[in-house]
């Protein structure tokens, strides 16, 4: 049977021996994008290149990029869903197209020798149906068929779909409102192992339901523009993305029916299991699992609990583990415990997990330590919402959903283990004393508890929609002003402050920007002053924006800015402001005023800029200055 890291590599194996490069991932948290918090897919760190920017690499490439995405949190715990995911794909910029991709992904999923050598006839496959932005995908549709034909595999497996009724589209992909889009054909894997003649269209659609198939592979073919959520035409050139989910992809080789037995999670599941020592509660264990893994991916890659962005998303998922392993009543000092054996997995793979492991296992048991004591208070709450529901008649209170929903939402306390609290801890130790359903009407609080849950989620919702909404830069002028002025500030504060001052977060709006940066003090008055005054004097120089490609090893030597964690491939871009009498020809890089590994998009002069000021300087999390900053 393969092991997932021998998947993850013969992927790379086969498309490398397809004259494709293997670049590597990209971190988790996006530099230059300022509309998502992390990547949530292969595509995300590519956005410029299948705009038509050429690629160092070249024009066909490979890799495994580690993705995060919460939109699917509540469904963690059932048998395919992941926070954190690897998504192995293989890029075509303008080189192949549909012919060789579909039969690529063919021959991988079913090659014995070079690839996972699953049974075609589990397969099952969804092709663009066509609406008014791009006619339906005929040639697809010939290409498959013409491979069942050749590998004489029977029966009706490929499905025409068209939008729903909502409008949701299932074969058309785009990473948000613009940027590169186009028709997909999604490939399915028969899980049950009993479809494998052939199913109608109805039939195939309540197996999709029923998930006895699961979506293993997307192959995207981009060739269109989307601009503020309407396409618009078409691209330069005609790219394919292709996107295999890691996990997924193991669950069906290794012949499991959901991501948790497999042997990317098996090892953590087991160590969960072992050190229970409550009632066992599968759904529970595989929600630590997850979410103690996405974090350690988190930290890796720069994230630190905080209650803004990523950090906020990562505290949250800390706590709902820490929440989680209480109810299970785990026999661990500290969720950092399982770190080691997260880490064995993806050993060779990912170095920097193994060179912050003791940073990740810090951060970890540090806010676990932090929640640990809100929930102290938490019981303290409980303890006197129930004495007010005993005491005498005159000042009697009956505990309610509401009363339960404010120490879930200001003491991070789950329902559960609230009244689980109230029943097996508070009332023995005060006695044996009983609460009348008068006093504790545990359906009627349960009721008004998920009211009250309710209402805070729309609340939520719609500032996390905005938080998560699209996956591409917005490119407008504003912002790619903001986006210079960026550059040339993190550079002014590294003249004023010292240059240890690194870069650990970025945010850019058309309205502002905002950068995070490791610094163990408040800046002063004058220290803000003098940096605004530089960037100012770089602004009024009107210094060449110049973009260079050249080797890692000679942009490390420059000292080029990048980004805290990250893994560069071997030729990269970088951007470099000044000097005044730097050209393309000849970007005199030992001279500029600042140098940072990016892809951009940025002004071509400073001049244009405008006038650089700082709205507000202060803290971020330990360590971390947050800047935000406007051009006027
Ligand atoms: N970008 C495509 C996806 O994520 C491959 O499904």
């Amino acid at each position: 049977m393969l092991t997932s890291t021998e998947i993850r590599s013969r992927f790379l194996e086969f498309f490398r021996k397809r004259g494709h490069a293997i670049i590597p991932s990209a971190p988790l948290v996006p530099l230059n994008d300022p509309s998502v918090l992390f990547n949530t897919a292969g595509m995300q760190p590519l956005v410029p290149y299948l705009l038509g920017e050429q690629h160092p690499a070249g024009v066909r490439l490979v890799d495994s990029q580690k993705c995060v995405r919460t939109n699917d949190i509540d469904e963690i715990g059932d048998n395919t869903h992941a926070t954190f995911f690897e998504m192995l794909g293989n890029w075509s910029l303008g080189d192949y197209f549909k012919n060789e991709a579909i039969h690529w992904s063919f021959e991988f999923l079913t090659s014995k020798e070079e690839g996972l050598g699953l049974d075609p006839n589990r397969l099952y496959i969804t092709v663009f149906g066509g609406n008014i932005d791009a006619p339906k995908d005929d040639e697809t549709y010939a290409i498959w068929t013409k491979i069942f034909e050749d590998a004489e595999i029977k029966g009706e497996r490929i499905y025409f779909m068209t939008a729903d009724a909502k409008g949701k589209e299932p074969n058309w992909w785009s990473a948000g409102d613009s940027g590169p889009c186009g028709p997909d054909s999604e490939m399915f894997y028969d899980v049950t192992g009993t479809l494998n003649l052939g199913m109608t269209k109805e039939e195939y659609m309540a197996a999709d339901d029923r998930q006895d198939v699961v979506e293993i592979w997307n192959d995207v073919f981009m060739e269109y523009l989307k601009e503020g959520g309407k396409v618009v035409g078409k691209l330069k050139k005609q790219n394919v993305d292709t996107g295999s989910g890691l996990e997924r992809v193991t669950m069906v080789v290794q012949g499991k029916d959901n991501i948790f037995d497999t042997d990317l999670f098996e090892p953590l599941l087991s160590a969960i299991k072992e050190s229970s020592t409550g009632n066992w509660d599968k759904k529970a264990a595989r929600i630590i699992a997850d979410h103690v893994r996405t974090a350690i991916f988190m930290i890796a890659d720069g994230v630190v609990p905080s209650n803004t962005d990523q950090g906020y998303i990562l505290r949250r998922l800390l706590r709902r583990a820490v929440g989680k392993a209480n109810g299970l009543r785990l026999n661990l000092k500290s969720l950092s415990q399982l770190v080691s054996i997260v880490l064995q997995k993806y050993n060779g793979v990912y170095p920097e997990l193994v060179l912050k492991k003791e940073h990740i296992e810090k951060i970890i048991s540090e806010e676990e330590t932090k929640f640990l004591q809100t929930l102290h208070s938490g019981s303290k709450e409980l303890t006197k919402l129930v004495t007010h529901a005993l005491l005498s008649p005159t000042v009697k209170k009956p505990i309610t959903g509401q009363d339960l929903f404010k120490v879930f939402s200001t003491h991070g306390y789950p329902l559960e283990n609230s009244i689980e609290e109230i029943e097996t801890v508070i009332l023995p130790a005060l006695g044996n004393l009983s609460l009348s359903s008068q006093y504790f009407d545990k359906p009627q609080v349960v009721i008004d508890f998920s009211g009250e849950m309710k209402k805070h989620q729309a609340i939520s919702r719609s500032g996390s929609e905005q938080k998560f909404k699209g996956g591409l830069a917005d490119n407008s002028e504003a912002t790619v002003r903001l986006h210079t002025a960026h550059h040339l500030l993190l550079r002014a504060l590294q003249l004023v402050l010292g240059p240890d001052v690194h870069q650990r977060g970025s945010n850019i709006t058309p309205e502002r920007l905002r950068i995070d940066f490791a610094c163990p003090q408040k800046m002063t008055d004058e220290q803000k002053e003098e940096v605004a005054r530089i960037v100012n004097e770089k602004i009024s120089e009107d210094l060449p924006v110049l973009k260079t490609e050249m080797s890692l090893e000679d942009a490390e030597k420059l000292g080029a800015e990048h980004e805290f964690g990250a893994k560069y491939p071997d030729r990269v871009t970088v951007y470099s402001v000044g000097p005044a009498s730097a050209t393309p020809e000849n970007p005199k890089l030992s001279e500029r005023f600042s140098i940072e590994f990016c892809g951009g998009p940025h002004v071509t002069h400073t001049g244009i800029l405008g006038k650089f000021r700082i709205l507000k300087e202060e803290a971020s999390s330990q360590g971390v200055r947050r800047i935000k900053a406007v051009l006027e």
